[in-house]
C-alpha cells in the first residue's frame, strides 16, 4: 500500500537545497557515467597537502580484491575536521554537548576543540604511541571521546572504539584481536541517572590483554576506581601541561583511519577496517548533501560514537563540514519520555537524525509529550539503523515534523562507512518505508540466489556494483575473510547480506537481513555469537537463535535451548541464562525468549534447520514449508506445542 503513497518535497526545503530533482537526476547520471571524473572533482572537498592525482584503482574479483581510492594523496584527517575552520569559525561551536542530567551542557568551539585534541596527541605521543599503532576507545558519549578520535587521527594511530555496553570479554576479544597498546575510558560512564563501571570493566578486560601498556583514564563521574601503578594514567593529568598545538601526521589517503567490529552471520565479530581520504570525502558529502546541512544549523544525530553512524555522522562528516554537532549523553526516555524534544527546544535543533526503535518506543507514549515542546526549529529529520515501519514513519511525519519536515531514511551499513541508498531533502519525493534512490556513485544491484541480476520491480539481495570512497578496505588482519564474506557469493559485486524489494518507481525497500544476523534495536548481531555464548554455560548441550518481530526493538532474541541430560528446565535457569548471555556479550545480547528444547530439528545429515525455527518464532506454523528432509518431524511437533508466549 504505502508503495503508492508519495509525500512531496516541501517547496520551502526545495527552493533552498542543495540539490533539487533534476539536479538529482543530472548528477546522479554523470557520477555512474563517468565515475572518476566525478569523484576527481568531489575529492576535492577535502584539503590534501599532496593532491591526488590517481582516483581509484579497484577490483572485486574474489581473486584479487583491492580498493584504494585517492591514493597518492596524503592529507590529515583531524586537520580537515578542525585547523582548517580555525580561520573561518574559530569560535563557532563544534560539538554542542548535553549531559545526562538535562543541567549539564557544554559549548565547545572549534578553537577549544582544536586545543584539545593538540593536547591529547602530544600525550599520546609521550606515551609512546606511534602512526599505525592501535588505540581502544571505550568512553561514555562526552567530548572527550571525540577529542581522542581525532588525536588519533592527528598522529596516525588508527582508533578502535568498543561501545561502553560491551562486556569485559567482548571488550578483551577486540583488544586481542588489534593487539592495542592504549586504550582511554572513564572512571564511570553516566546513562539515564545510572552510572556504568567502565574503568571497571577495563580492568577486567585487561587481565587477558598484554599488548596495552597505557590506560587513560577520564574523570567523568569522580567515582572510585582501582588505579594500576605504572599502567593507568589521569587524562587532566598527562594533558595539562601539553602545548595546544601539534604537529600532524602527514598520512597516505590509505592509511587506516579506524577499525571498527561489527557481527557477522559466523565467527566473532569483525575488524572493519576505514581509511582516510576516501572515507572522509565520503562522510563530509553524504553528511552535507543527504541533511542539505546548512552554515550554522544545529545538527543532532542521537547514535553513539560506539557505533559507525557515531563515527561518520556525529564526528567524522560534520566536523570536516564544520557543522554545529549536538553530542548527547543520555537516553531518550530520562528524566521522561520527552527528553528528544526538551533538547530539541533547549538548543533549536534544525536536523535530528535518530532509530526506529527509538520512534516505536517514543510513539507509545503519545503525542503529549511531543507536542509540549516548540519544535519549529527543525528542517530535517532522519531514520537509520533498521527498516522503519509505515506506520512509526508516518508518527514520525505527523507528529514530530508537523508534516512540514522531510524525513531521510537512510540505508547503510559498518562497512559501507556512509549513507549508500537515501532521499535527499530537496530531491527526493518520499514513500513512508523506503529508503528511496542511491546516492551518487552508487550503484545498487538486486540478484537472485545463483546471482543473476533482476531487473525491474522485484526483489531480491541486495549487491553494490562498484566501489565508492567510503568502503571498508579489509577485514583487520584477515583480508581473506574479507573476501568470503562480501565477494564470494556473487561474483563481481560487494554482497550487503540484505534482501531488498524495488518497487515501479525504482524506489529501493530494505526488508532486512538474509543471512544469519540479527538487528536487535539498531544493534548488529550474529546469532552465531548469542549461540556460542549460551553453549559455554556447563548446563547447556545446544543452542540454536534466530530473529523474531519484536514492536519496539524490530527483532527480538529468540534462543532455543537444548540442556545436557539431567538437567532440569527451571524459571530460574532460563534467568541465568539470560544473565550469563549478558554479562559475556553485554546487555544488548540478552534473549527475549528462552525456549526449552529437548530437540532441534535437524537434516539427516545434522544440520539445523533454522528456517523452521525462524517461523515457530515468528508464530506462523502454517508456512513451514517442506519438512520432508527433517530427521525427527516429532521435534518441531513439541516445540510448536510448548512456544512460550513473550
Ligand atoms: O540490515 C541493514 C540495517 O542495518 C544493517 C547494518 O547495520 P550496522 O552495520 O550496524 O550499521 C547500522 C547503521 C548504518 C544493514 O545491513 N539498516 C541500516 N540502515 C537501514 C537498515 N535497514 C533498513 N533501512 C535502513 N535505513
Amino acid at each position: 500500500m504505502s508503495e503508492s503513497v508519495l509525500v512531496p518535497v516541501p517547496e520551502a526545503i526545495a527552493k533552498a537545497a542543495l540539490v533539487n530533482e533534476a539536479q538529482y537526476l543530472d548528477l546522479y547520471k554523470s557520477s555512474i557515467a563517468d565515475p572518476d571524473a566525478f569523484w576527481a572533482e568531489h575529492g576535492k572537498r577535502i584539503d590534501w597537502i599532496k593532491p591526488f592525482t590517481a582516483v581509484k584503482d579497484v577490483s572485486f574479483d574474489p581473486h584479487d580484491v583491492h580498493i584504494r581510492w585517492f591514493h597518492d594523496g596524503t592529507l590529515n584527517v583531524s586537520v580537515n575536521c578542525l585547523d582548517r575552520h580555525l580561520e573561518t569559525r574559530g569560535d563557532q561551536t563544534a560539538i554542542l554537548w548535553e549531559g545526562d542530567d538535562p543541567k549539564d551542557d557544554a559549548r565547545i568551539t572549534y578553537r577549544d576543540l582544536y586545543e584539545r585534541v593538540c593536547k591529547l596527541a602530544n600525550a599520546f605521543r609521550e606515551l609512546g604511541v606511534k602512526k599505525g599503532d592501535r588505540v581502544c576507545i571505550y568512553l561514555p558519549m562526552i567530548p572527550e571521546a571525540a577529542v581522542a578520535m581525532l588525536a588519533c587521527a592527528r598522529i596516525g594511530a588508527v582508533h578502535s572504539i568498543v561501545f561502553g555496553g560491551f562486556s569485559p570479554d567482548s571488550l578483551a576479544n577486540r583488544i586481542q584481536d588489534s593487539e592495542c597498546t592504549l586504550v582511554i575510558t572513564s572512571d564511570e560512564g553516566l546513562r539515564g541517572g545510572r552510572k556504568v563501571a567502565l574503568k571497571k570493566n577495563v580492568d577486567t578486560a585487561l587481565e587477558h590483554c598484554p599488548s596495552v601498556k597505557t590506560v587513560v583514564v577520564v574523570k567523568r563521574t569522580g567515582g572510585a576506581i582501582d588505579t594500576v601503578e605504572g599502567r593507568d594514567v589521569w587524562y587532566h593529568e598527562i594533558t595539562a601541561n601539553q602545548p595546544a598545538e601539534c604537529q600532524p601526521e602527514e598520512m597516505n589517503a590509505e592509511d587506516p583511519l579506524f577499525i571498527l567490529y561489527t557481527s557477522g552471520s559466523t565467527g566473532k565479530p569483525k575488524g572493519v577496517l576505514h581509511t582516510s581520504g576516501g572515507y572522509l570525502v565520503y562522510v563530509s558529502m553524504t553528511h552535507e548533501y543527504v541533511f542539505d546541512y546548512k552554515d550554522g544549523e544545529v545538527y543532532w544525530c542521537t547514535a553513539d560514537v560506539g557505533w559507525v553512524t557515531g563515527h561518520s555522522y556525529i564526528v567524522y562528516g560534520p566536523l570536516a563540514n564544520g557543522a554545529i554537532s549536538l553530542m548527547f549523553e543520555g537516553v531518550p526516555n530520562y528524566p521522561d519520555v520527552s527528553r528528544f524534544w526538551q533538547v530539541v527546544e533547549k538548543h533549536k535543533v534544525n536536523i535530528f537524525y535518530t532509530a526506529p526503535t527509538a520512534i516505536r518506543a517514543l510513539m507509545r507514549e503519545g503525542e503529549e509529550p511531543v507536542k509540549k515542546h516548540d519544535r519549529s526549529s527543525l528542517r530535517i529529520l532522519g531514520s537509520v539503523g533498521e527498516p522503519i515501519n509505515p506506520e512509526a514513519w508516518t508518527w514520525y511525519h505527523r507528529v514530530v515534523g508537523e508534516d512540514r519536515c522531510p524525513i531521510v531514511d537512510t540505508w547503510w551499513q559498518t562497512e559501507t562507512g556512509g549513507i549508500l541508498i537515501t532521499p535527499l531533502p530537496g530531491a527526493t519525493k518520499l514513500k513512508p518505508g523506503s529508503a528511496t534512490l542511491p546516492f551518487f556513485g552508487v550503484e545498487p544491484v538486486l540478484v537472485d540466489a545463483e546471482g543473476n541480476e533482476l531487473s525491474g520491480a522485484t526483489e531480491g539481495n541486495l549487491c553494490i556494483a562498484r566501489s565508492w570512497p567510503g568502503q571498508m578496505r579489509t577485514v583487520y588482519g584477515d583480508h581473506e575473510r574479507f573476501v568470503q564474506t562480501y565477494f564470494s557469493t556473487y561474483k563481481g559485486y560487494y554482497f550487503t547480506g540484505d534482501g531488498c524489494r524495488r518497487d515501479e518507481d525504482g524506489y529501493y525497500w530494505i526488508t532486512g537481513r538474509v543471512d544469519d544476523v540479527i538487528n536487535v534495536s539498531g544493534h548488529r548481531m550474529g546469532t552465531a555469537e548469542i549461540e556460542s555464548a549460551l553453549v559455554a554455560h556447563p548446563k547447556v548441550a545446544e543452542a540454536a537463535v534466530v530473529g523474531f518481530p519484536h514492536d519496539i526493538k524490530g527483532q527480538g532474541i529468540y534462543a532455543y535451548v537444548t540442556l545436557v541430560a539431567g538437567e532440569k528446565e527451571t524459571d530460574a535457569l532460563r534467568k541465568e541464562l539470560v544473565a550469563w548471555v549478558r554479562k559475556d556479550i553485554g546487555p544488548i545480547a540478552s534473549p527475549d525468549i528462552i525456549q526449552w528444547a529437548p530437540g532441534l530439528p535437524k537434516t539427516r545429515s545434522g544440520k539445523i534447520m533454522r528456517r523452521i525455527l525462524r517461523k515457530i518464532a515468528e508464530n506462523e506454523f502454517g508456512a513451514l514449508g517442506d519438512t520432508s528432509t527433517l530427521a525427527d518431524p516429532t521435534v518441531v511437533e513439541d516445540l510448536i506445542a510448548n512456544r512460550p508466549q513473550a
